[in-house]
Order: C-alpha cells, then structure tokens, then sequence
C-alpha cells in the first residue's frame, strides 16, 4: 500500500470517529469513498482497431461513466470512461504501468459526456454533427464545427483506440461545456467550468494511483480545437493554485493535476488576442461568400497584432530572432509551411506530385525543398472561415461570447475593442470578473509564468487551410514553450482543415519515446 492510500485511511478512520473533518466542502469520509476507483467494476470487452501495422483485435477492461468529483453539478459531464488492454492480436498485455493517454472530445466548448459511451472512443460533444459518432443533439442545440471528429485525408481517426491498440490506458473523460443551463437559466458550464473539470479529472487518477491502471505520472492529454485548447490548458497550467477554489467546490480529489504530455491538434485558444491574430493572418482573404470581411475593423485588429506580437517577447527556433509581426510570415514559411509541403510532396507518387505543382505554381519545388512566399500562400488557402472580428462578434453571436457567459447572461464581450466598438462607448470596461476568467482559460500566461508544474513535452499540429483561428497561435504556442527549453514536436499538415490528424501512429510512437515506455505490440 502506498503512503497516500494510508494516509487517506487514517484520514478516513479520524474522521469517522469526529464526524466533522471538511474535505472541499463535504467530509473527508464522503470524498474518500466517492472517489476510490474500484478495479473490480468493468465489462470485457473487444474491439478491431485499425493501425498503420494492420488490423489489430483488442480485448479490454472497460469501466463506464465513474463520477470523478464528489459533489458533481451535472454527472452526466462529469464523469470519465478508463479503457485497459488486457490482450492485443491474442498476445496478453500487462497495462498496469503503461502511459495513460487523457483524451477529452470537447468540440466547440461545448458539453462532452462519455456517459453514454458503448466503448473506447465514444465520447463526444453534445451538438457534435450528426453521423459523426457524436451523441444526438437536443433539440434546438448549437451544432459546433469539428469537435473530436479528427480527420486524416477524409479518414477518421481515434487517438484513444490507436493508444489502447499500442497497449496503453484510456481515460476519456466528460466535461461541462457552454451551452448548459439549468432550471433557472443559469449557464453552469461556462468558463472556466471545463478546465476545472478536466484537471478535476486528472486528480481523480492520480488519487488512484494504485487502484487505477496505467502509470499516474505518464498522463498525456489529447484534444482537437476547443479541445486542443483546453488540452495545451491542461498541460501549461498543472497545480496551478489559481483553479484550487473552483476544485473545492465540486469536490475534486486532493491531488496534483500536472500531466506528463500535452498533445494539442488546432487549438482555439488565446482567445482574447485572437481577433488580431486572425486579422494579421487572414484579414486580406474573403470570406467563402466571396465578400470581404470589414476592412476597416480587420486593419485596426491587424494593426494591434504588431503590439501584442512584440510584447510576447519570443524568439523563433534555430536561431530566427525575436518574432515579429514583420517577420513572421517568414517564419511561418520557414520554419512549418514549407516542411509541410515537403513532406505532403514527397509522399505523393511522382505523376500525382508533378500535377500539383502544375496548378500551384507559386510552389517552387526542387531536391525536396519547397519554397513559396507568404503572401502567395494566403492566395492559395483562398476564403477565410470567419468575419470579423471572427472571437469577440459585436452581436455576441460567437461560440466564444457565450464561453465568457455568466449567471443567465449567455454572452459577454471579452476585449475591450469589441466591447467599445459594439456599445460605441469609448469609456466602456469589461465586467469585473472577465480578466480572471481569461487568465484561467489561457495556457500562455502560465507559459510565459514559467508555471513550475506544466507538462514538458509537446505535441502540437494543425493544418495549414485551418482558418478557424490565425496560425500564430500554434507558432507561439509552440515558441513559448520552445524559449522555456521544453520538448517540443510542432507540426503542420499541408493543404489540411480543421481537425486533421494526418500522424496519429507517429503521436502515438511519441508517447512511447517520452516515457520511454515501448510499445507492447
Ligand atoms: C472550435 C472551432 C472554432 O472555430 C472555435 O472558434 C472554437 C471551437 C471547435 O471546432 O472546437
């Protein structure tokens, strides 16, 4: 028995005689039992996952929907499904130390509940497109973009079943999402309510070290957009005391939330700066109705980008300098849009290969080297996905507006140019409480904080036609954490959209190289 599992009984056995120790705002006695994991409690189940390698037959230990706070406002969310392989292709496997890959299928910000989950790989968010896996919305729900539906040149593609195929742990868990509202209208899943989850999530493993399978200290997050988000969250903010009276309240195990890894596929995130981001980006493409987006609220936004790009401070790798908003479409070229061509090129066979590069001309392709400018390559992406500001809307129309909701409010401007702009009150000021809402739901403060207790390995990708949000938010993402000396493996897929995972066998690979855990198979 581990130290924490007795302390946890004496714990349990003091308070049971006093009857009145406090644990998170229930009694230690209540939150001890709530949240023991009990290994006894799964189904058998098996499953054929296809891999890079082949068709591969997994048989696995499936435990459904535990509840991973003690004091849950909406079970339904939070909850969490553990998958643990028990043999592969026939071979029995010994999961009891592997890597424990944390996949959320958060879409949009929206809800995400496993509850329902028949297997590994079957949670999704509440609104997630019909035919794509997910649940079926309620009526009247907001349909999201993407969400966990990741995508491989039209492929689908799971993360959780390749890890369980790779002899690894899957915990999937739920989490509140934006549109939830209960009897009163009061929207209960706004932020920061899916961060606090999912590292109330993390707490419920580690408290169970010993109970659950898999290694506590090798937990990988994985996400996709909104989830991407909240995965590079997870990963830059871990035992940050900023979430402490938030956990408290729902009743979260008293553990460490840091995680190991952190793998981060389109993220939506820096949100409050992203509306200059995504002016400085895409501001000189039209929107797919073939209109231009507001040039005269997209100048102003891209103008802002200069400042806040300048304030970060962060240099490009192999020695580019200080990245700028001068500079950086170059290092975009450099340093992700043209290895990502080269690599899509170099798969290609040659007849297909000398095709592409008769319609896009402005690639100049030579020895395997790419070369194109910065402004040809915004020609060839074509329409941007969003108006302007695509982030803070002035009608509050954006999936984000309703993000930074609060009470029966269902949505709030976030930045003060959107703020003014909408209400034409040049004086205007952001409610109270919105600094610290954005604070907690953005991993670059923790990262340029330097936060002791962040993940230190990376892994983060998106496609180079993402036009949900502006690709300097990967780039310093990916910078930041560069310039802080952590292991960083960042990538872009050529010519893919939103959610692509075009190298999920190389992710998972990944995860056997950082731990130094092989792959049993
Ligand atoms: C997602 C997409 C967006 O464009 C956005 O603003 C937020 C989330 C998503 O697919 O999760």
């Amino acid at each position: 028995m581990n130290n924490r599992r007795d302390v946890l009984r004496v714990g349990l056995v003091a308070s049971l005689m006093l009857g009145v120790a406090s644990f998170g705002g229930i009694s230690f006695a209540q939150a001890t039992n709530a949240l023991a994991f009990d290994p006894e409690a799964y189904t058998e189940l098996t499953v054929t996952i296809t891999t890079d390698a082949g068709d591969r037959e997994v048989t696995y230990r499936f435990w459904k929907a535990i509840p991973y706070v003690a004091n849950p406002v909406d079970v339904a969310y939070q909850s969490l499904n553990v998958s643990a392989p028990v043999a592969i292709g026939g071979v029995a496997v010994d999961a009891s130390n592997a890597p424990i890959l944390f996949a959320n299928s958060v879409g949009g910000y929206m809800p995400s509940s496993v509850a329902d989950a028949e297997g590994v790989g079957g949670g999704g968010m509440t609104g997630m497109p019909m035919g794509q896996g997910g649940p079926t919305p309620p009526a009247g729900a907001e349909v999201a973009s993407g969400g966990n539906a990741m995508l491989n040149r039209g492929e689908r593609v799971s993360n959780a079943k390749l890890a369980l195929a790779a002899g690894y742990v899957v915990v999937e868990p739920g989490a509140r999402g934006r549109t939830l509202t209960d009897a009163s209208g009061v929207y209960y899943g706004v932020a920061p309510a899916a961060i606090v989850d999912l590292k109330a999530a993390v707490r419920y493993i580690r408290h169970n070290k010993g109970r659950i399978p898999g290694n506590t200290d090798w937990i990988v997050s994985s996400g996709t957009s909104a989830g991407g988000a909240l995965s590079a969250l997870l990963g830059a903010s871990g035992d940050s005391p900023l979430f402490d009276p938030y956990l408290a309240e729902i009743g979260a195990a008293d553990a460490s939330d840091a995680i190991f890894a952190s793998g981060d596929w389109c993220p939506i995130t820096d949100l409050e700066h992203a509306d200059m981001a995504y002016e400085w980006n895409w501001g000189a493409n039209a929107l797919a109705s073939g209109e231009a987006a507001d040039q005269g609220v997209s100048k102003k936004l891209a103008a802002a980008f200069e400042a806040y790009q300048a304030g970060l401070g962060l240099e490009g790798k192999v020695g580019f300098g200080p990245l700028t908003a001068a500079n950086y479409g170059d290092y975009l070229v450099r340093t992700y849009l043209a290895p990502a061509a080269e690599t899509y090129l170099a798969a290609l066979p040659a007849a297909d290969r000398a095709a592409y590069l008769a319609e896009n001309a402005f690639i100049t392709y030579a020895e395997g080297k790419a070369s194109f400018s910065w402004p040809d390559f915004l020609v060839h992406v074509g329409a941007r996905k969003k108006s302007a500001p695509a982030f803070d809307a002035f009608d509050l129309t954006t999936g984000e507006n309703n993000l930074f909701g609060l009470g029966t409010t269902q949505a709030r401007h976030f930045t003060l140019p959107s703020l003014r702009a909408a209400t034409g009150d040049a004086a205007a000021e952001l409610d109270a409480d919105i600094p610290e809402k954005l604070k907690l739901m953005n991993p670059m403060g923790f990262i340029a904080e330097a936060n002791s207790g962040r993940a230190r390995h990376w892994w983060i990708r998106v496609g180079t036609k993402d036009s949900d949000t502006s690709l300097t938010v990967v780039g310093n993402l990916a910078a930041a954490l560069e310039n802080l000396g952590d292991d960083v493996d960042a990538r872009m897929y050529w010519d893919a959209g939103h959610g692509a995972n075009e190298d999920a066998a190389a992710f998972i690979a990944w995860i056997a190289a950082s731990t130094g855990y092989g792959p049993r198979v």
